[in-house]
């Protein structure tokens, strides 16, 4: 098993506090930094642009890891990369689950030198994504609809996070194995016993005190 990442999510970051949070973050044992791209049409709710990844990679010290719930990954990508982001993962449903696009963009991303891999919503099966296993670095299961933090965590998920790990152990691949909403107290350990190696968690994290709650997520 990989050594447990927790990426928090800077959707629920305070932006009223945004240096003192940074700082923080960086004290903390959090190794990622999760940056939500909503381009306000793959998903009803807008968020941030390269610019603001750009004064995090200056101010934060964790990798960036982007997730971007855009309908054109193709063009966004390569603009958060240039822009700082050291993991780029993006929908397959962005491209209607066409496996051909799916693996040009990853091959892309590779070649700009990131990490990179695919996101699936509640509702789709990553079986459909076999055959591209062996190109991800990461896959982001995503237990809430994508969107909106502070969501209830979505169970039913985590059958795809063991067909992930029992995949990964048969045929010995790298992938790390993310999780991405509704992440708090009640919820994690759920999420590390299917097999997830890196946990996303925002309000739960910058709910009180941030490093505490990044601590109790290794527990
Ligand atoms: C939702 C985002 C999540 C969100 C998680 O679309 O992808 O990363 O920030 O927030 P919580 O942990 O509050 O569910
Ligand atoms: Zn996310």
């Amino acid at each position: 098993m990989n050594e447990r990442i927790i990426a928090p999510s800077v959707l629920s970051l305070d932006y009223s506090k945004m240096t003192e949070q940074i700082s923080i973050l960086n004290q903390s044992k959090a190794k990622w930094l999760h940056f939500d791209v909503m381009d306000g049409h793959f998903v009803p709710n807008i968020t941030f642009g390269p610019d603001i990844l750009k004064g995090f990679k200056k101010s934060a010290h964790q990798l960036l890891d982007v997730h971007l719930m855009v309908t054109d990954p193709e063009k966004y990508a390569p603009i958060f990369i240039e822009a700082g982001a050291g993991c780029v993962t993006f929908h397959t449903e962005a491209f209607d689950n066409d496996l051909q696009r799916i693996s040009a963009l990853l091959k892309k991303n590779h070649e700009m030198g990131v990490l990179t891999g695919i996101v699936v919503k509640p509702d789709t099966p990553i079986e459909l994504f076999e055959s591209l296993l062996d190109q991800v670095d990461i896959v982001l299961i995503m237990s809430v609809e994508p969107g909106f933090g502070g969501q209830s965590f979505m169970e039913s998920v985590l059958s795809k996070v063991v067909w992930l790990k029992q995949k990964k152990e048969e045929k010995q691949y790298a992938y790390r194995i993310e999780i991405d909403g509704g992440i708090n107290l009640n919820t994690f350990q759920k999420a590390v016993e299917a097999g997830c190696d890196t946990l996303v968690a925002g309000s739960f994290v910058f709910k009180g005190d941030i490093c505490a709650n990044i601590e109790e997520l290794l527990k």
